[in-house]
C-alpha cells in the first residue's frame, strides 16, 4: 500500500510502498496529489533504468529531449535514451559523461528562463560520494508567507526577468555571447509571486539570483529589491536536505521550490540521472 509520510511541517514527504517499475494508475493518482500537496516526494530503493526513469517521468508531462544537435558525434552515440541526462563529475576518455561536474549549484529553480515553465523535475541517485554533493529544497509557499506585508504589496505587480544565459553553476551556455550588465541578458519574464496553475496557492517565483533584474527599475534599485526578496528565500526553517542514498528518486514541483547542490571532491564519484518534464503548454504550441 502507498504510504505517504511527511517529513516537514510544511513540505516534503516520503513515499513507501511502491515499485515505480510497476506502477498502477491508484498509485500514481496518489504520488500526482501528493507531489502537489508537499512540493518535493522522494522514493527510496529504486533502482530504475533510463527506460523506466522515462516512463515514470512521462506521467508528469511532455519531458524534454537532450539536444542531439549540439553534442559532439562520439557523445551523441553513447546516449540511451534521448530524454535522459546526466549529472556527474566522472571523466570518461577524457570527457565529462554529465553536466556541472563536482561544483556547488546556487538556489535556482529549473528552466524559469523559458516563457512556458517546466512543472516537473525528476533526479535519480546512481553513484553517490560519501561526503558532500547534497542536494537542498527550499519551499517558496512559505518564503512567499514570510515576506512582510509591505513588501509582498511593494512587489505585487512586478516581474523579473530571468537569464538564459548561465547555467546554476555560473557558466555561460553554449551560443550565447557573454555580457556584463543583468539589464542584457536574454530570458523570459515573470510575476515575482506566481499562482501556482494546479494548487492556486502564492509562490515566491525568484529563479536565480544571478543576471536577474526586475525590469522598469534602475539597476541599483532591482539589485536592492532582489537582494531584499532572496534573504526571505531560504529561511532555515523552510529548507530541507537530501543525503542521497544510491537509488533515491526525487520529483520536485519547479514551481513550488528552490533548489541547490553543495559542491564535492573532484576525486569521488557522483552520477544522477535526470529527466525534465516540460510544460504541456509547449507541447500543444
Ligand atoms: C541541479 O539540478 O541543479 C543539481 C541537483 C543535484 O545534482 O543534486
Amino acid at each position: 500500500m502507498t504510504q505517504i509520510t511527511p517529513i516537514n511541517p510544511t513540505f516534503v514527504a516520503d513515499v513507501n510502498g511502491v515499485d515505480l517499475r510497476n506502477l498502477t494508475e491508484d498509485e500514481f493518482t496518489r504520488i500526482y496529489q501528493a507531489w502537489l500537496e508537499f512540493g518535493v516526494l522522494r522514493l527510496r530503493k529504486q533502482p530504475l533504468n533510463e527506460d523506466e526513469l522515462q516512463v515514470f517521468s512521462a506521467r508528469f508531462g511532455p519531458l524534454e529531449e537532450i539536444p542531439m544537435g549540439r553534442l559532439p558525434e562520439a557523445a551523441r552515440k553513447k546516449i540511451k535514451n534521448r530524454y535522459v541526462t546526466q549529472l556527474s563529475n566522472i571523466i570518461v576518455d577524457g570527457n565529462p559523461i554529465g553536466g556541472l561536474g563536482n561544483s556547488e549549484a546556487a538556489w535556482h529553480s529549473d528552466m524559469t528562463y523559458v516563457e512556458n515553465t517546466p512543472p516537473a523535475s525528476v533526479l535519480l541517485g546512481i553513484e553517490i560520494p560519501e561526503q558532500g554533493g547534497d542536494t537542498y529544497f527550499a519551499d517558496q509557499n512559505a518564503a512567499h508567507e514570510a515576506i512582510p506585508d509591505e513588501l509582498r504589496h511593494r512587489v505585487k505587480d512586478f516581474t523579473i526577468k530571468h537569464d538564459a544565459a548561465h547555467t546554476s553553476v555560473g557558466k555561460l551556455r553554449p551560443g550565447f555571447e557573454p555580457f556584463e550588465d543583468p539589464r542584457e541578458a536574454p530570458g523570459a519574464v515573470h510575476p515575482i509571486v506566481m499562482t501556482h496553475d494546479e494548487t492556486g496557492k502564492h509562490a515566491l517565483y525568484l529563479g536565480r539570483r544571478e543576471w536577474a533584474y526586475i525590469p522598469g527599475l534602475s539597476l541599483e534599485d532591482s539589485e536592492a529589491l532582489l537582494d531584499e526578496l532572496w534573504s526571505y528565500a531560504a529561511l532555515e526553517e523552510n529548507v530541507w536536505r537530501q543525503q542521497w542514498q544510491p537509488d533515491d528518486l526525487i520529483i520536485w514541483d519547479n514551481r513550488r521550490v528552490l533548489h541547490r547542490r553543495d559542491d564535492f571532491d573532484q576525486n569521488a564519484r557522483r552520477l544522477m540521472k535526470r529527466c525534465q518534464v516540460l510544460s504541456r503548454r509547449d507541447a500543444s504550441s
